[in-house]
């Protein structure tokens, strides 16, 4: 869907590279390490981020897992410098799979926080519909999402991301309250398990499509999160006019949602090439013209009657493999 409405005045959407405070929207090129020495302590409401993977993606050079982690854990305190007392940290990370074998990311990367102090508040599971498939394993159909923070002092509005009940008719039938309905008139808690949400009245999941080839939001990047599962965290962990940081912006999903809910941004990457698309990406932003999936907009769910939910052809003289398993 095309986001019609222009939000602010243009010259609201004007991009700055270098930290100041007076700066709505930051986007750097450079590495992150030599960037966040320009961010005084304390500034940051929401670091926000999927980092690189060491997957040997087109932006990143696969190093032993320790060498990757070691210097991961030396951005991660930089982070922590900059991160406000009441504020949070969002990692949204996968696996690292060496020689078939599966290296859960956040298991390591809990751990670098906790050296550091940080508590973890939930470990969200990101799960998406889509993906390889694999053959000598289950295929992978979620990531994680570490939610940190640096005090026990910190920002949390639920009733910004509630989610409709499934029965939202439900009464109490003892106690106090015994007649009266038992849930929230606002909705109810959307779960540390984020799915796609085709309908909230029948799934307790949220669920957002992992971007690929048929998603609105499609670049050239590899590995693209939504906007979707950005702005969730905004809205809970953050409060307008809040600087929100994403030291591995890629094509500027964090941003965008960020813009979109009128916080301050601040995104770096060393890609040119993905910096010159978060830059389009905001222009049409504030153009109106920039596709992005609706929050909370319900998934297509096939009916059964198109062709390609139908067996092919050629599959029904098969011998059923199920049967000559058993
Ligand atoms: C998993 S992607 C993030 C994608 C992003 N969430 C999005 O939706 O487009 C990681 C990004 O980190 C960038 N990157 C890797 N190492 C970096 C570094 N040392 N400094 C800055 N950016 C880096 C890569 O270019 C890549 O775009």
């Amino acid at each position: 869907m095309i986001q019609k409405k222009i939000i602010e005045p243009p010259e609201f959407g004007k991009i700055s590279t270098e930290f100041n405070i007076n700066n709505r929207i930051i986007l750097h090129r450079g590495q992150s390490k030599e960037f966040l020495k320009t961010i005084p302590d304390k500034q940051i409401r929401l670091i926000i981020t999927s980092p690189p993977y060491n997957l040997g993606k087109d932006y990143e050079i696969e190093l032993e897992l320790a060498e990757y982690l070691n210097k991961q854990e030396k951005i991660i305190q930089d982070l922590i410098r900059t991160l406000a007392d009441d504020g949070s940290i969002c990692w949204e990370i996968g696996n690292y799979i060496k020689d078939g074998e599966v290296y859960p990311l956040d298991f390591y990367f809990y751990k670098i926080f906790k050296k550091y102090n940080l508590k973890l508040r939930n470990r969200i599971i990101w799960h998406f519909g889509h993906g390889l498939h694999c053959q000598n394993r289950f295929s992978g159909r979620y990531e994680t999402i570490l939610w940190f923070t640096k005090t026990d002092n910190y920002i949390f509005y639920l009733d910004k991301v509630r989610v409709p009940q499934k029965y939202p008719g439900k009464r109490a039938y003892k106690g106090p309250n015994k007649g009266k309905p038992s849930g929230d008139p606002l909705g109810k808690n959307p779960s540390d398990v984020w799915k796609i949400l085709f309908d909230d009245w029948n799934s307790a999941f949220w669920e957002f499509p992992n971007v690929k080839s048929n998603h609105p939001e499609k670049t050239i990047h590899p590995c693209q999160f939504p906007v979707e599962l950005a702005e969730r965290c905004i809205l809970a962990l953050t409060n307008e006019n809040d600087y929100i940081l994403d030291p591995y912006c890629g094509v500027g999903s964090s941003l965008i949602a960020g813009i979109k809910h009128n916080r301050k941004v601040i995104g770096v990457d060393k890609e040119i090439e993905y910096i010159n698309i978060t830059k389009t990406r905001i222009k049409q932003f504030f153009q109106g013209k920039l596709k992005v999936r609706p929050l909370g907009k319900k998934l297509h769910q096939p009916t059964g009657r198109e062709k390609i939910s139908q067996i092919p052809e050629e599959w029904k003289n098969l011998k059923d493999r199920r049967n000559k398993r058993n």
